[in-house]
This record gives structure tokens, C-alpha cells and sequence, in this order.
């Protein structure tokens, strides 16, 4: 296995598990999966993904399972994009694998982006009421946010991951060099939820990026192994205290409420979903001022890392404020007319604060 992996336990009990982080791993995944039938027998190995990725990465992790496990996985192919992120694609996955004969032995490898991941960990939740489920995430976002935690689900024509269940993955391998090939907007994309960590807990890796900002850019792999490993750690330490997100879990949610507001009202075609979490972290950071929670040299610092990386800051002003206003009021997080923001207390530090929707509206 390689030498220069990092890795972060996520402590749960006996849920807990590794998320390994280092180039060139994904040679590994077959020796991580074959290590899972040491806690208990493991039984048929699915490998499910997308052509995109399939078709750059497949191989080789086909290879690394087949080598370590003896056999080759069974290979299921969904189709690409959030829009197949249903119970369309959830029942197909269900048809293969019962079909199959899967017993609770059954491994689910989810090798993709927080599409494939989400739907792929919610079928592993489902299917003869869980079995284990690998993640290979090859997005950053997938890498520092979505592989990790357990959140997983498919959308609703009602709303976005209304439909989920947690469902901790066993094993999480993720690989920086598969960054290489990401487009580069989604990259920039994924740097925003980066960005977040050292905004709401570390102010030091706020710090580096903003010292290593053209490094980041460069998707230097070494830095980026520590980025990855340094988010994960953060997200980690959250979630062992708040797994179900009864309270503190919530902090991860930071700039978000706008964010996802943004990305309804646009029809979620406009922006990516880190896109419309940096606009959403400006406007909390704006918000945090004028509500005396911080200083305004937070806002100024995350509007000049978020604008160095690429990434918009303002929202355009064609969007309707209202509908805005309207959408964080009928956010999933809503608890009577208060949503609960997560506001900057100061750089690498925040709080919850329950707002009504009117108050955000100064911040846009
Ligand atoms: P995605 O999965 O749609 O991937 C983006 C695109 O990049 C896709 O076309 C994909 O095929 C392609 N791709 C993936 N890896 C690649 C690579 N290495 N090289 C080239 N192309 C590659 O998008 P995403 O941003 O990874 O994930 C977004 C999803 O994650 C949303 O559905 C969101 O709801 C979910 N999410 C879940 C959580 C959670 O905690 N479960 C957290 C955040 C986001
Ligand atoms: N992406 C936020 C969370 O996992 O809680």
C-alpha cells in the first residue's frame, strides 16, 4: 500500500472507519475492501459508477478489487448527472444487485463524484436493511465533504436529498490525483467547501490556502493530499459529536441556507453547488457583521480567497432578493418561521444563530 496515504478514523463505534487520502491509491482499493472481511465475511463485490469516471478510472479499480478479493467486482453503470440522482437509478441499482443474489455479505463501491456516492450509500442503506458501501469519490467536494459522514440520499420532485437515510460508509479511499482530470470549474467548486472548513473551525487552513492560493490552483497533489486530510479531520471531529445533525453538525452548513436559496431560485442549472456556497458564505460572513457577531475583516478576507480561487462573490443582481428571502424560508432546516444560520464569530469560528428568513435580506 502507499507510503505517502494519510489517514483520518472517524470514531463511531462500532461504525467507525478509515478515510485514507493520498495519490496513486486507488491502486489500494481492492486491498481496503479485502480488509473489511476481517470485521465480517465479505460476499459479492458491486462496483457502481458512471461512464465519465468509468471510463478514466474503472479499470483500475476494477483491477485492484479482482487482484486482492480474487474475483472481479460486478459492475453496474449509472447514468451522469444530479438529474439521475433518483429512484429511478436506485431501483435499477436494486434490480442488479438482488438479481445477483446478494446476501448481507454484499460490498457496494461507489466510484464518482457526491451523485454517485448519495445514491450508491443510500441503496447500501436499503438493500436487506444495510449492507457495508466502499467510497471512492473522485471530486474534491466528494473528497472533503460528501465521502464522509454518512449523509446519503436521492432526490424528490419535491426538493433536493429529501429521500436519505445515515448510512456510515466502511471505508473511505481518496485519491488527489484523480483531480487531474476534473474539469476545471468543478474543482473551483470543490475549493469553496475547503474554504468553509477554515472559515468556520480552522483559522490555520484558512491561512494556508490563502498563503498557497496559487498552489491550490495548480492542483499541487502533495498540498492537496494535506487539504483533503485536513478537511476530513474537521468534518470527522464534527460528526463524532453530532452524527445525526441534532446540533453542532449544523456548523458544517455554513453558507448554505443562502446558497442552496440561490441554486433553487435559478432552477439548479446556473451555478454549481460550491459556486452558490461561496456567494452563500459572503452573505453569512456580510450578515455575521451586521449583526455584530465578527468584524468586517472576515467577509473582506473570504470575498479576496474566494475571488483569488476563481470563485464569485457577489450575487448577480438579476436574481430576484425576494425570491431569495422566500426560498431560505422554506429551507428543509427551517423550524417554525427561524432558520437556524450559522454566523462567523471570528476567522475559525462560528455559531448558530436562529434568524428569520427577513433578516438575511441586508446581507444579499
Ligand atoms: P458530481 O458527482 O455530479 O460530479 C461532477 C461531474 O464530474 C460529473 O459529471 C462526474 O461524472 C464528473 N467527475 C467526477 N470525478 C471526475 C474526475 N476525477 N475527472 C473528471 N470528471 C469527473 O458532483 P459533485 O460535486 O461531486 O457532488 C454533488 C452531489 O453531492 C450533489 O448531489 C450533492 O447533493 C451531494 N452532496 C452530498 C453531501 C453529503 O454529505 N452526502 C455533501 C455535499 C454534497
Ligand atoms: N455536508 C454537510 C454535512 O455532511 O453535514
Amino acid at each position: 500500500m502507499s507510503e505517502t496515504a494519510t489517514t483520518v478514523r472517524v470514531n463511531l463505534g462500532e461504525r467507525s472507519y478509515d478515510v485514507h487520502v493520498g495519490p496513486g491509491i486507488l491502486d489500494d482499493v481492492g486491498a481496503h475492501v479485502h480488509e473489511l472481511d476481517r470485521s465480517s465475511a465479505i460476499g459479492k463485490v458491486f462496483m457502481i459508477g458512471n461512464p465519465t469516471v468509468d471510463a478514466l478510472y474503472g479499470d483500475r479499480v476494477r483491477r485492484s478489487i479482482a487482484d486482492a478479493v480474487g474475483a472481479a467486482p460486478i459492475d453496474i453503470q449509472i447514468p451522469d448527472g444530479e438529474q439521475y440522482k433518483n429512484f429511478e437509478t436506485l431501483t435499477s441499482i436494486y434490480d442488479r444487485v438482488l438479481a445477483e443474489g446478494a446476501d448481507r455479505g454484499a460490498v457496494l463501491v461507489a466510484l464518482g463524484g457526491g451523485v454517485v456516492g448519495d445514491v450508491v450509500g443510500f441503496a447500501a442503506a436499503t438493500i436487506l436493511r444495510g449492507v457495508r458501501f466502499v467510497q471512492i469519490p473522485t471530486t474534491l467536494l466528494a473528497q472533503v465533504d460528501s465521502s464522509v459522514g454518512g449523509k446519503t440520499a436521492v432526490n424528490h420532485s419535491a426538493g433536493k436529498n429529501l429521500i436519505g437515510a445515515f448510512h456510515q460508509p466502511a471505508v473511505v479511499v481518496s485519491d488527489p490525483d484523480t483531480f487531474t482530470t476534473l474539469p476545471d470549474r468543478e474543482y473551483r467548486a470543490g475549493l469553496a467547501e475547503v474554504v468553509k472548513y477554515g472559515v468556520i473551525l480552522d483559522e490555520k487552513l484558512f491561512d494556508l490556502i490563502e498563503e498557497r492560493g496559487d498552489e491550490v490552483s495548480a492542483r499541487a497533489p502533495q498540498l492537496l493530499t494535506e487539504l483533503v486530510a485536513r478537511s476530513v479531520a474537521i468534518k470527522a471531529d464534527v460528526v463524532e459529536r453530532d452524527e445525526k445533525e441534532g446540533g453542532l453538525r449544523a456548523v458544517l452548513n455554513f453558507g448554505h441556507t443562502v446558497g442552496h436559496a440561490v441554486e433553487k431560485v435559478t432552477g439548479y442549472s446556473r451555478f454549481l453547488h460550491g459556486e452558490a456556497v461561496a456567494l452563500g458564505m459572503v452573505a453569512a460572513a456580510r450578515l455575521s457583521v451586521k449583526i455584530g457577531a465578527c468584524s468586517s475583516d472576515v467577509p473582506q478576507r473570504l470575498e479576496a480567497l474566494l475571488t483569488k480561487l476563481g470563485l464569485d462573490t457577489e450575487i448577480p443582481s438579476d436574481i430576484d432578493r425576494a425570491a431569495i428571502e422566500h426560498a431560505v424560508g422554506f429551507d428543509k432546516k427551517v423550524r417554525g418561521d427561524l432558520v437556524t444560520f450559522i454566523v462567523c464569530d471570528s476567522m475559525g469560528a462560528c455559531s448558530r444563530k436562529p434568524l428569520r428568513a427577513a433578516d438575511i435580506r441586508p446581507a444579499l
